[in-house]
């Protein structure tokens, strides 16, 4: 059992968990994921490592269907049944130059850990986290300590720049060279941010998040097209150039059990309503 040492909900249905295991925070290194199953009926579900404290690793996720959502009821002192990590390949980490660090929406979680392994590495690293408002715009602050310039945008214009984190992207490119790029969100904002790039002759990679079951490459559940060959994420990846990656086969394979999710949900939600009903009887 894993036990969770902190939880807390940092926006709208967006939580944060530092989660003790040791043998995953001991190894774990940026652009890496976990799969948490809550417990012996679970799901497993891919999070990724969003940083490491100690024997802690933390995870920020959104709660979107049956599992997040279960997830994200979990309290200081209560446990998972697994956490199995690191996954994937680490990111790219090298002396570039300058570096963009791009986060959007629940993507923003991976972006901390890229960065602060990008200004180690000796790289000037400019962080763009963008999010549909100010209320679901996260890890801020931290990014703004770890980066050496921060860009904050919002759909709506409620934060930071009106408009998405890829106009901000643009900008910064018509200003300065940029040498190397991370894009990390919604398939659809990775595939629209790196064309932009694609149109700059900027080097960037993204972190694909295709469904995963086993997350050793055994299921093939998570294949996805990569420079018209056929790739699975979590262990050829999950970052890719994304200048390579067919985005649209991403999106239509993400679209797979849109059933299955609404039924798992459902089912949830009833159980814990009549648990709760009881709880009220007593
Ligand atoms: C490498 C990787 C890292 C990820 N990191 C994060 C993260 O840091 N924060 C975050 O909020 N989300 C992250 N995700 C997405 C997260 O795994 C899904 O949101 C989660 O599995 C949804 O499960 P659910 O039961 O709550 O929702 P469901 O209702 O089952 O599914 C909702 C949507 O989530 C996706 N999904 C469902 N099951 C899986 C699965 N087993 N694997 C991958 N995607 C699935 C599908 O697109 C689906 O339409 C990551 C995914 C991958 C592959
Ligand atoms: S999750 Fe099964 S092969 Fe990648």
């Amino acid at each position: 059992m894993y036990r969770v040492a902190e939880s807390e909900e940092l926006a709208d249905r967006i939580f944060l968990q530092w989660i003790q295991a040791p043998h995953v925070a001991r190894n774990a290194r940026a652009g890496q994921f976990l799969i948490v199953r809550i417990d012996d009926h679970g799901e497993r579900v891919p999070l990724t490592i969003s940083a490491v404290d100690g024997d802690l690793v933390r995870i920020v996720f959104m709660a979107v269907g049956k599992t997040t959502r279960q997830l994200s009821t979990l309290r200081r002192g209560d446990s998972v049944r697994d956490v199995v990590g690191p996954l994937g390949r680490p990111s790219d980490i090298r002396r570039y130059g300058t570096v963009a660090v791009v986060g959007g929406g629940a993507g923003i979680a991976s972006t901390p850990i890229i960065a602060r392994a990008a200004a180690e590495a000796g790289n000037h690293v400019i962080g763009i986290i963008g999010a549909r408002n100010a209320g679901l715009l996260i890890l801020e602050e931290e990014m703004r300590g770890i980066c050496d310039e921060l860009h904050v945008a919002t759909d709506d214009g409620s934060r930071g720049r009106h408009g998405f984190a890829a106009d901000v992207l643009k900008d910064v490119m018509a200003r300065q060279k940029i040498d190397c790029a991370w894009v990390i969100g919604p398939a659809i904002m990775m595939k629209v941010t790196s064309e932009a790039t694609r149109r700059a002759g900027v080097r960037t990679f993204v972190s694909l998040n295709p469904i995963m079951v086993d997350g050793t490459g055994m299921c093939g559940s998570c294949r996805v097209t990569v420079g018209g060959l056929t790739r699975f994420a979590c262990v050829d990846g999950p970052e890719f150039d994304a200048h390579l990656v067919n985005f649209d086969l991403l999106m239509q394979r993400q679209r797979t059990y849109p059933e299955e999710e609404r039924l798992s949900l459902e089912r949830y939600q009833e159980h814990t309503c009549r648990c709760q009903e009881g709880d009220h009887r007593g």
